[in-house]
């Protein structure tokens, strides 16, 4: 694994605790076997649908042995409305063989899982990693867009087996878990089919095709550059010390707080009560903007070569200010 690819993966076990859907019901009180329920119902079923499916199921069927004497039919009615049904004959199969063959324990080896019927090499990859924490690659659709964007390959040009090397590279084997869950939901929530949001992506810095993503071969959003605003919102009781935004080319003349840098050496007497982060996006360019409010006791002389105003709060709408700025302000 070379540092970019450490980096990617780690990123991305990182992300899933930070960001994960942690609430999935099949991510709780984790067996091989609800894992295995839980991937078949998920191989061409939406999340939300599968859920409500997925908890009635358990409900009926918690463990192994309490689904070895359900009859296909008794499957099958649990699966209706949630289509693809031989999903659910060859659940039934399994169940059987893993009766008669395994005296209802849930095989843990790669290869036994590979010939039971309805699990292939990506959804036996899943068992594993999820419900034994035995790394092993996967390679659904989420995880197939995830990785070729990420080295901008065309997913129609590549080979499957050349999929399976990437996959397997990515693979973070100490946190096998969060990985493989982390790569599935960026796939599902960020790194979308189409409208990616590259913006919030973890990814961003190492990703091949952020903000340039290819669908259909058509480029589908402008590169936009990310610029980084350090902004100092001083307020006392009834008013706000704001700065003519004359030399910039982004809101230019528009009244924005101070740039944290030019204050610096004025700020010992404020008080610092909040610090937020806003991204507020432009036609080329996204402002990923950090706002921190100080109160000031009094208004209080600024040393600056900027044009500043304290300006009382309750006369504000008379100053132009950016839709983000007086946002804050509003909410004051
Ligand atoms: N799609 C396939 N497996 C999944 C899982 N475990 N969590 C979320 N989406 C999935």
């Amino acid at each position: 694994m070379n540092n970019q690819t450490q980096l990617i993966s780690q990123k991305i076990v990182q992300w899933y605790l930070d960001n994960g859907r942690h609430d999935l019901p099949w991510r709780h009180k984790i067996t091989p076997y609800k894992i295995w329920i839980s991937e078949i119902m998920l191989q061409q079923t939406q999340v939300k649908t599968a859920t409500p499916y997925f908890k009635s199921f358990i409900k009926k069927y918690p463990t192994q042995k309490k689904l070895s004497e359900a009859s296909e039919d008794q499957i099958l009615a649990l699966w209706s409305g949630l289509g693809f049904y031989k999903r659910a004959r060859n659940i039934f199969k399994t169940k059987e063989i893993i009766k008669e063959k395994y005296n209802n324990r849930f095989p843990k080896e790669f290869h036994k899982l590979l010939e039971l019927p309805g699990i292939g090499k990506s959804t036996a990859g899943a068992i594993m990693t999820l419900g034994y924490q035995n790394p092993h690659p996967i390679l659904d659709g989420n995880v197939k867009r995830v990785i070729t964007r990420l080295v901008n390959q065309n997913l129609n040009l590549i080979k499957e087996s050349e999929l399976w090397k990437l996959s397997s590279q990515f693979l973070n084997k100490d946190n096998c878990f969060a990985y493989t869950q982390g790569i599935m939901d960026l796939g599902a929530t960020i790194c979308t089919p189409t409208n990616p949001s590259c913006k919030n992506c973890p990814l961003q810095n190492q990703c091949e095709s952020a903000f340039n993503v290819t669908i259909n071969n058509k480029k589908v959003s402008k590169l936009k550059k990310v610029i980084p605003m350090n902004l100092s919102l001083i307020q006392t009781k009834d008013s706000l010390l704001l700065v003519k935004n004359e030399d910039s080319s982004i809101w230019k003349n528009l009244w924005i707080p101070f740039e944290s840098r030019s204050l610096k050496n004025n700020a010992s007497g404020f008080k610092l009560i909040s610090s937020q982060e806003i991204q507020h996006e432009l036609t080329h360019r996204v402002l990923n903007i950090n706002l921190n409010t100080y109160l000031s006791k009094r208004e209080s002389k600024i040393k600056t070569n900027k044009k500043y105003k304290w300006i009382k709060k309750d006369r504000i709408d008379q100053y132009g200010l950016p839709k983000p700025i007086s946002k804050v302000i509003n909410e004051l």
